[in-house]
């Protein structure tokens, strides 16, 4: 474990001895399934040493702990991004720390620009595969051996078992969730349509600014992954409207309690 890490630890052990099994990430306008679960502890990133906090509109800075059912998780309320001058490394702390108290699987939210024909604004569509284009890889530098191995595979990035039970339980709950290929740029402007066309014809079918650095550091320590995004608008160029934070927020808003439920009931089942 590294240095940072550890001290992150530390902090956080001298508050809680709370030991989480799934850790999850809630992105842009998707904080409100805190209210979901009986929280055990929470804890501001302020209070956490070298902790990242976000900038970025509708995240906040805390991690909550508690139950779901009977399941025990830690919910990053807030993640930090790259385009926000963070290192990568600091992007990926919050991962490294969440495995570090005990989380095996990583559960990812993020809102992104669709570019599939059969996506609408609002939608929710489960995370089949990524791409990383220009963003870098968490594990340059020297490997943890004690971590993960030194080139980590990645044919199974997000857990086939884990997709399945996403899907099934979006079919019982009655959800409409649909499945994409996820790319993440560095951001913060979003693409021109030049680049949305490039996209989909590399088979990107998910655009945005986060998840797959989270992903990659995940998997090199052996969690299991997987992830939805809400489709918060069509990519530049495939809608007619200028793109904004504030549709995005907007969008995430409205879809939040058919992704709260799909997570909750969902979680439910990978205890
Ligand atoms: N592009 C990149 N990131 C995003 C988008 C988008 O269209 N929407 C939400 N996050």
């Amino acid at each position: 474990m590294n240095e940072d890490v550890m001290k992150c630890v530390s902090a956080i052990r001298n508050i809680t001895e709370f030991k989480p099994k799934i850790a999850l990430v809630l992105g842009s306008g998707l904080g409100n399934i805190s209210s979901k679960i009986k929280v055990a502890q929470e804890i501001s990133y302020h209070d956490i040493p070298g902790f990242p906090v976000s900038t970025a509109p509708g995240h906040k800075g805390s991690f909550i702990m508690g139950y779901i059912e009977d399941t025990p998780v830690i919910c990053m309320n807030g993640r930090v991004h790259f385009y926000e001058g963070y290192s990568i490394e600091e992007v990926v702390l919050p991962v490294r720390v969440m495995h570090a108290l005990g989380a095996e699987i990583l559960f990812l939210t993020n809102a992104a620009g669709g570019t599939k024909s059969d996506y609408r604004p609002g939608d929710l569509a489960m995370i089949t595969d990524h791409i990383s284009l220009f963003a870098r890889n968490p594990l340059i530098g020297p490997n943890d051996n004690d971590e993960g191995p030194r080139f980590s595979d990645m044919s199974h990035a997000y857990d086939t078992d884990l997709q399945k039970i996403l899907l099934d339980t979006a079919s019982e709950c009655g959800i409409e969730l649909k499945t994409g290929v996820y790319v993440q740029l560095t951001g913060p402007s979003f693409e021109t349509p030049a680049e949305i066309r490039m996209l989909k014809a590399l088979g990107c079918d998910l655009v945005g600014m986060s998840t797959v650095m989270e992903c990659i550091a995940a998997r090199h320590m052996g969690m299991r992954v997987c992830g939805i995004s809400l489709v918060s608008n069509l990519a530049a160029g495939i809608s007619q409207n200028l793109l904004s934070s504030e549709e995005v927020e907007e969008n995430g808003k409205a879809a939040g309690p058919a992704m709260s439920r799909l997570i909750i009931e969902s979680v439910k089942k990978m205890s």
